[in-house]
């Protein structure tokens, strides 16, 4: 079975790296699928993107699109292009694409028009904010798609809601979360080698998660490309890195809008740095005190490692983990934020999880899914 999995942005990398994993596994037995790895080159910078090839072993593009930043249209058509491409000269059987990025949008786009079957990885998720551009891309993509690979229940519920359900035309699952068996995988592995902290001058040996410091990002467009939202969320992260530290890894979007304002100087108090790797990352979510981000992925990773979170953001596409009582909305307002953070002590002890994200077996049971329907999808 020929199928092409489309990439591009740095969640992309990870998420695509736990079916890689499972597809190589599965190639050991007699089955076998041959996957074609396109990247489209949203991301570029050698820590948004190579970082994670070598480091999770993801292998190595077929094709790279070489894209680039620019405006959504200028982005998702050149991708477009170039994607439709590659697939009227791979014509596999089927595309994967994952999560709500451009390259998500431009990957099931062309693969539909060419009535190649559309695999969405994370379908079904909702923010209900139609001025988000991730709000539109995975909408989209989700009534492209043949098979949606739902990470949680509350996902196929939204799909429902929207009319798409599993029928002789499509498959509707919810598998669990992908991201849950990368983090499963690999936290183990960040806890041994990970040397960030050491690196950030922290050690982990006389600190304890309440003494340590906190860990922030920030990259949504409506919060970096805003300077009122921009300043406002510094300001908040400035005031409680008075009392404790705070470690901002910089996304390279944010550092450009930080720059553009004059805001490096005025936000002493920040400890920011270069965007790390997965295993840096996971390493420095564990042993944070808590979490500010207005990431998809980092909220969850959050709940998955039981590190109270603070989501910069009014609304959320992962409401489990809000309802779970590890995840709290709180906005972009400097005293609304340092409010919330102020009574993480309190929150701590009515913290509770569950196993809404699957068994961290997502990537296997998608992968037995592919196989199992190989052959039929162009029948359909
Ligand atoms: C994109 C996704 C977002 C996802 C995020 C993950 C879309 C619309 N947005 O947002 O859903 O959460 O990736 O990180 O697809 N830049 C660099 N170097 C890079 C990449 C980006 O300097 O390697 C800068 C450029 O100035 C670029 C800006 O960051 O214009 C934004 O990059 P882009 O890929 O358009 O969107 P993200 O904010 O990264
Ligand atoms: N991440 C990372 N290094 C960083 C910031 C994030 O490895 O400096 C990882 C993070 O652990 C998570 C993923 O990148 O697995 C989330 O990506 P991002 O926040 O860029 O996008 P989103 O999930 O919001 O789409």
């Amino acid at each position: 079975m020929k199928i092409v999995t489309i990439v591009g942005a740095r969640p992309q990398f990870i998420k695509a790296a736990a079916i890689s994993q499972a597809i190589q596994k599965l190639n050991k037995t007699k089955r076998r699928i041959q996957e074609i790895l396109v990247h489209t080159g949203q991301h570029y910078d050698t820590m948004m993107d190579k970082v994670f090839f070598e480091e999770l072993k993801v292998p190595k593009p077929d094709y790279h699109l070489g894209v680039g930043s620019g405006s959504h249209a200028k982005q998702t058509g050149k991708m477009l292009g170039r994607i439709e491409m590659v697939l009227e000269k791979v014509r596999p059987e089927m595309v994967i694409v994952y999560g709500d990025t451009n390259s998500t949008l431009a990957g099931a786009l062309a693969a539909a028009k060419l009535k190649i079957p559309v695999a969405h990885v994370e379908a079904g998720l909702r923010s209900y904010n139609p001025a988000m551009a991730e709000e539109i891309n995975r909408l989209l993509t989700d009534h492209l798609s043949t098979l949606l690979f739902c990470p949680t229940d509350q996902a196929v519920r939204n799909l429902l809601k929207e009319g798409i359900r599993e029928d002789s035309k499509r498959i509707v699952k919810n598998v669990g979360d992908v991201m849950y068996d990368s983090m499963l995988y690999y936290s183990k592995i960040a806890e041994k080698r990970s040397t960030i902290l050491k690196h950030l001058g922290f050690d982990t040996r006389h600190e304890t998660r309440d003494t340590s410091y906190y860990l922030a990002t920030l990259h949504r467009a409506e919060n970096t490309d805003d300077p009122k939202r921009l300043k406002s969320i510094c300001r908040a992260l400035n005031k409680i890195g008075e009392e404790t530290p705070i470690i901002f890894p910089l996304h390279p979007r944010t550092k450009k809008m930080i720059k553009v304002y004059h805001l490096f100087s005025e936000f002493k108090n920040i400890k920011f740095v270069e965007p790390v790797s997965y295993l840096d990352m996971l390493k420095l979510e564990k042993n944070a005190k808590a979490i500010l981000t207005d990431s998809g992925g980092i909220q969850k990773e959050a709940y998955w490692l039981k590190v109270p979170c603070f989501t910069l953001r009014n609304e959320t596409e992962w409401l489990e983990t809000v309802k779970s009582g590890w995840n709290v909305l709180v906005g972009v307002s400097t005293e609304g934020i340092i409010k919330e953070v102020n009574h993480v002590e309190g929150r701590r002890r009515y913290l509770r999880g569950n196993k809404v994200f699957g068994d961290g077996k997502a990537s296997q049971k998608i992968v037995q899914i592919l196989i199992n329907h190989s052959g039929s999808f162009n029948e359909r």
